[in-house]
């Protein structure tokens, strides 16, 4: 059970209805039980001492440990962070990366007395490997939901295991398989749509694309997928990041859940537990870090999953008895290797003692080396040669898929409003750009690129990429093309068009993401868009907004000062897919994409789903214009209502949230 739907060409198809399930089904793996690797795994296991087993199941971040600390605790897995590139160098160079990964790799193969476990190296590669300098970056997952393209997804978590590849890490942690049901959560862009019937089969075709259709991959030339954040990131109250998923275990299964069976029958190796906690009428679990039920009852038991469940940064730290480096009770609840980034050595003496005294089980304790072992062995990485030495290893063509991204941009596009057809432009068009985000790729990109907020970066860290004004000039010349950011300078009557890009600014998770206590009124949110919109409209030429952003926001004033108005997502480093469909090529594109997730017709809708009571959106999931649509958007409404009783919830904003100041 649990394998979606196959077109004749044997990708997923995304189901007309979910299928729903009456209790958690047992799901058929596309990578049996093998009993050649159950007992090479038992032979290994077998010769290693308590030390080397607990090192196995320890995770720290490249920060916080050298290669001589690997063989010395016998580490079975280590992470880089957003942000965390080897020589503390954002520009490291491939070498960079495969000198530090066939250093971890050496120091673990000779730091286990008897047997030779290479060490897991794991990275967020989100959308594509976008931690590393050089890498395409494709659109985050809102985007490709938009595509209603499995096979899209497929081919970008194959192009995204050859990129890490490049690197020489081993693990993804993707997909993410959220089904994001509050625009105030500040990871909605995160997943792929509000609808779980894409989430299924997108999430089927990332852990197929990712680790490839064959395990056990002997050479090694794909990659270990991770189905994130089990289980409910999606569901919390009032949106709130870490937050409590108070839903029945109906919805959890049967909405939240429907992304796990689903790369879980893609053969999915590794499961992340999310830090949320699960306190649904049937039972209040508390977090999911500490929740046997979720983790050994419902995802291992029943649902017959075999693989490893890592942990959340810290999230150990998060169930009650335990800390960022105590972590039995997480440990006997399921969690086999311990994301423990900077605490390692702690954890490691404090896991010791806890196996001595008996407190974490020694069966337990083997059960968790047991899959660590397995998916060694499946996924290659036990017998690959170093990292330097496998497939794509320093390729830089394999980092580069800019045919591959641009495409997808043009396939994430949804447009919300064309007035009497004002796109596409003609090739002989004279343009105004406006706009913070025209010529900026970290918007374009959003978090979780190069660094873990993805707000610190400049054009010059993105080589090979482009944005909307670079597209333009690209398409139309560069004499056709004037820039004006804030469009105090030009005058929008002299050009046949004004294009504004504009929307939000990079965010990631806990930090500037979480709306807290704002509504979703972009006005408010970012005002400065608004202002550039009301320097050039109505002057003659008519305004083409590109809007730049991770959820949906209100953008009533902004629509009504605009012709044509593109929800362009974050669509990554190829801004010139953007191009493709605002002006008419030779290769004439139009625009596929439809919304993934419903549009508010309120500044107070942050829970808009389809299918729930009193769903009113603007514009309703799945909408999406087409070129020859002439329907015209009449005029909105710009008075945001008063704010309505039942929005009010407990929100977070940090420090640094960019929406501090307007608390
Ligand atoms: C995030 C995960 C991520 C991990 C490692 C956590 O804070 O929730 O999505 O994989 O950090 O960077
Ligand atoms: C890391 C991220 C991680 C976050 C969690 C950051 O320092 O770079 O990868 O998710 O901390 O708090």
């Amino acid at each position: 059970m649990g394998t979606p739907e196959l077109d004749s060409d044997g990708t997923a198809r995304i189901p007309e209805t979910l299928p729903t399930y009456s209790d958690w089904p047992e799901v058929r793996s596309s990578v049996p039980r093998d009993e050649a690797v159950e007992s090479r795994v038992a032979a290994l296991l077998a010769t290693m001492s308590v030390a080397e087993k607990v090192g196995q199941i320890t995770q720290p971040e490249i920060r916080s440990i050298t290669p001589d600390e690997v063989r010395a605790f016998h580490i079975g897995s280590v992470l880089n962070g957003g942000g965390a590139w080897p020589g503390d160098d954002k520009h490291a160079s491939l070498q960079g990366w495969l000198d530090l990964a066939d250093a971890f790799w050496e120091a673990s193969v000779h730091g286990n007395a008897a047997a030779r476990i290479p060490v897991l190296w794991g990275s967020d590669a989100v959308h594509g490997h976008a931690n590393t300098y050089g890498a395409t970056v494709f659109p985050h997952n809102i985007g490709l939901g938009a595509a209603r393209e499995p096979e899209l997804v497929r081919r970008i978590s194959a192009a995204t295991a050859r990129q890490i590849r490049a690197t020489g890490q081993d693990w993804a942690f993707a997909p993410t398989v959220a089904v994001p049901q509050n625009y105030r959560w500040g990871r909605n862009y995160e997943g792929f749509s509000e609808d779980a019937s894409i989430v299924l089969a997108y999430g089927y075709e990332a852990v197929r694309g990712l680790q490839g259709d064959s395990l056990p991959d002997p050479v090694g030339s794909s990659v270990l997928a991770c189905a994130k954040h089990y289980i409910g990131d999606g569901a919390t109250d009032g949106g709130v990041d870490q937050g409590v998923a108070t839903v029945s275990e109906d919805v959890l299964r049967n909405v939240h859940g429907q992304g796990y069976i689903s790369a879980l029958a893609a053969g999915v190796q590794t499961v992340m537990a999310s830090f949320n906690s699960w306190n649904g009428p049937d039972a209040p679990e508390g977090k999911v870090h500490g929740s046997y039920r979720l983790l050994t009852g419902i995802l291992k038991e029943a649902m017959g999953f075999d693989g490893l469940v890592v942990s959340d940064w810290n999230g150990v730290g998060q169930v009650e008895g335990c800390a960022d480096d105590r972590a039995a009770q997480a440990i006997n609840a399921g969690i086999d290797m311990v994301m423990v980034p900077e605490d390692w050595r702690s954890f490691i003496a404090n896991t010791l003692k806890q196996v001595e005294s008996g407190e974490i089980p020694m069966s337990r304790l083997d059960d968790a080396v047991t899959r660590i072992l397995r998916v060694k062995i499946r996924s290659g990485v036990m017998d690959a040669p170093k990292p330097s030495r496998r497939p794509f290893a320093g390729d830089v063509s394999a980092l580069v898929h800019t045919h591959l991204a641009r495409e997808a941009v043009r396939k994430s596009l949804v447009l919300l409003k064309n007035r009497v057809n004002v796109l596409p432009l003609a090739p002989s068009a004279r343009v105004l750009v406006v706009g913070k985000s025209a010529d900026s790729v970290q918007n374009q990109t959003g978090g979780w690129t190069l660094t873990w907020q993805g707000n610190e970066n400049s054009n010059a860290d993105f080589p090979a990429s482009s944005t909307v004004l670079t597209g333009l000039r690209d398409a139309l010349g560069d004499s056709s093309v004037v820039f004006d950011e804030t469009g105090e300078s030009a005058n929008p009557a002299d050009f046949d068009a004004v294009i504004a890009v504009l929307g939000e600014i990079p965010y990631a998770e806990g930090f500037g993401g979480d709306l807290g206590d704002h509504s979703l009124d972009a006005s408010l949110l970012y005002p400065e868009d608004l202002a550039v919109l009301d320097r050039v409209s109505g002057l003659g030429a008519p305004v083409i907004t590109v809007y730049i952003s991770g959820r949906p926001l209100w953008v009533n004033s902004e629509i009504n000062r605009s012709d044509a108005f593109v929800a362009a997502w974050l669509p990554g480093t190829e801004g010139a897919g953007i191009v493709d469909l605002l002006v008419q090529g030779d290769n004439r594109h139009d625009f596929t994409g439809r919304l993934p997730n419903s549009w508010p017709r309120s500044p107070w809708q942050f829970e808009l789903n389809a299918g729930h009571a009193g769903y009113d959106p603007l514009f309703p999931l799945g909408y999406g214009l087409s070129l020859h649509d002439s329907i015209d958007v009449a005029l909105l409404d710009e008075a945001a209502p008063p704010r309505p009783h039942d929005t009010l919830s407990p929100a977070r904003v940090t420090d640094t949230s960019p929406f501090r100041n307007l608390a």
